[in-house]
């Protein structure tokens, strides 16, 4: 099967877009590489975005992109997208940096854009802000996380790597522990979109930097069982929660463990079903506070 290799952007609707759009490039410090009537497009380095923002009447997760390599055939994936009996979409030059695009939804309504990129992008990292390496993960809230978990399995060729009894699933499409992940709580939403630091050097500049601009800290500092990183969340102006971590477990997918750290149980770390327990959570011990819930 054709699998997606790298989640690649995601597509918010927020009410107040500029508000949004400072805080992406002031705060998190993400080059505004694209602006039109209709949207924001937000960068790191390569990719021509990471995140777009639109005009919508609740903030939400709209789009999740997700590219695949050079030499996948994009015809036989929406092929292989069909033949789940899923309608797609197809778009020639659909925006900037991407040249052949498929579209569908998943099983919430969340639409999935599977792209082979057409160029690379050459801005810079910036110099001010907390300046992310890239997009992370996005994690969901969903109402029956079996049946999305299997679909990005199925359609996109996701793995899974790890789950929390059997109501939050971590998916992988490439080396990195998850890139998307879902949670069944009984509706399907956005619940965190995470952005990747270098290390805790850069997680405690980052904490401070959002501190000194007026953001809290919802959960953490601390350090996830699954996974294995290191976490902050605070909440964005529109009100989606934004995760940094770094030293997020990484997969050899040859051997079928992760790459071993000190901070593991297991040795060797594989893919597993882990009780629910709040070493499972947090390893540090300190659980999440209310706001992580709504
Ligand atoms: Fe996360």
């Amino acid at each position: 099967m054709i699998r997606v290799k790298k989640i690649a952007h995601a597509t918010y609707e927020v009410p107040d877009i500029d508000q949004q759009t400072e805080y992406y490039t002031n705060i998190l410090g993400m080059t505004l590489a694209a602006r039109d009537q209709d949207a924001t497009y937000l960068a790191n380095t390569v990719d021509h975005h990471s995140v777009v923002l639109r005009r919508g009447n609740s903030a939400q997760c709209a789009r999740v992109g997700f590219q695949v390599g050079e030499g996948d055939d994009i015809d036989a994936f929406e092929k292989q997208v069909q033949s789940h009996g899923i309608q797609t979409q197809r778009q020639r030059d659909p925006g900037p940096s991407i040249a052949d695009l498929v579209s569908f939804q998943d099983p919430k309504g969340t639409v999935m854009e599977v792209f082979k990129r057409a160029d690379y992008s050459h801005q810079k990292f910036q110099a001010k802000g907390i300046v992310p390496h890239k997009l992370g993960h996005v994690a969901f809230h969903v109402t029956d996380v079996k049946h999305v978990t299997k679909f990005y399995a199925d359609v996109l060729g996701f793995r899974e790597s790890d789950w929390m009894a059997d109501f939050f699933s971590f998916l992988r499409c490439g080396p990195d522990h998850h890139t998307i992940n879902l949670m069944e709580t009984g509706s399907n939403r956005h619940f965190h979109t995470a952005f990747e630091l270098r290390d805790w050097g850069h997680m405690q500049t980052a904490c401070d930097f959002l501190s000194t601009n007026g953001y809290k800290l919802i959960w953490g500092p601390g350090r996830h069982g699954i996974g294995h990183n290191l976490f902050a969340y605070h909440r964005s102006p529109a009100g989606l929660i934004t995760e940094l971590f770094a030293e997020l477990d990484r997969m050899n997918d040859e051997l079928g463990y992760f790459e071993p750290r000190p901070w593991h149980r297991d040795n060797p770390q594989r893919p597993k079903v882990w009780a629910k327990d709040p070493s499972a959570s947090n390893l540090w011990g300190i659980m999440p506070t209310d706001e992580m819930h709504h």
